[in-house]
């Protein structure tokens, strides 16, 4: 990856990524946002790692950070806001990371409630919100952004499953450029969800999404599946389900875990 001075010279960004550490090799990029965020570093911090050892992803999964092929990244956030309306902006980096793939790789992805980004119907890249709260009080978010991106194979449990920017438009994007578009894109996501609030953001989502509405799925929550038909989002980003048992039902969280 580049130096720093030089993403920094190219970076169009107000605040996010201004203050921006690099590191070989972390344990996991969340984490290290995390205590920075805690000492006091200010909104926009960005912390990025060539390879983590410790890659997590969401509901207790491990996300595969081996060096060189992936893009690793958390950004620090400070809204003022009540941590309910938290999760849209896990949305919003799915929207921000869609804007990337297309513009900057020419690809046509797709996003998966709640956030993964999709080509092909393989995952390309994953997103992990995490939140720092006291009473009912947030004090920071970090969201963690993962991007396959000059993979040539996976390992055998992710065949089938997963893809790269590299597999997908045959290109070697410079990670750097793919951090840079996605902050970008982000940015003005952020900024109009803290003046607008989350119908702009949940707008765009949806425009991007296959999965808002009428497609058949399998949701699974704390080892419980339903199927049923989507039917929308809620303001709070929660999925709704037409049960195929009858009535309808709000995923706030949990994954889609098959669809058609
Ligand atoms: C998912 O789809 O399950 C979310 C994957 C999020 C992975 C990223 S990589 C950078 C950041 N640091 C982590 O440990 N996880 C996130």
């Amino acid at each position: 990856m580049a130096s720093v001075d030089e993403i920094l010279q190219t970076l169009k960004t107000r605040s996010f990524g201004r203050r921006l550490y690099l590191f070989e090799r972390l344990e996991s990029t969340n984490s290290t946002a995390d205590e920075l965020a805690r000492d006091g570093a200010p909104e926009g911090t960005v912390v990025v790692a060539e390879e983590q050892t410790l890659g997590r992803g969401r509901l207790g999964r491990r996300w595969l950070s081996e060096a060189k092929t992936g893009l690793y990244f958390s950004l620090i956030l400070r809204p003022a806001i009540p941590p309910r309306e938290a999760p849209v902006l896990s949305l919003a980096a799915a929207v921000a990371l869609h804007q990337a793939m297309e513009s900057l790789c020419g690809l046509k992805p797709d996003i998966k409630w709640p956030n993964d980004v999709l080509i092909r119907n393989r995952k390309c890249a994953g997103i992990l919100l995490e939140m720092s709260s006291e009473s009912d009080e947030l004090k920071h978010l970090v969201l963690g952004i993962g991007v396959n991106v000059g993979h040539d194979r996976f390992p055998l449990e992710l065949e089938g499953l997963a893809t790269s920017l590299f597999l997908e438009s045959g290109h070697l994007f410079a990670k750097e450029s793919v951090m840079q578009s996605i902050l970008e894109s982000l940015e003005p996501l952020y900024d109009r969800f803290l003046s607008q609030g989350s119908c702009a953001i949940l707008d765009s989502w949806i425009k991007r999404s296959s999965f808002a509405q009428g497609r058949r799925v399998v949701v699974e929550l704390n080892g419980i599946r339903r199927s049923g038909v989507t039917w929308g989002v809620t303001g709070e980003g929660a999925l709704q389900v037409k049960l195929e048992t009858g009535g309808t039902e709000e995923f706030l969280s949990g994954d889609v875990v098959n669809w058609e």
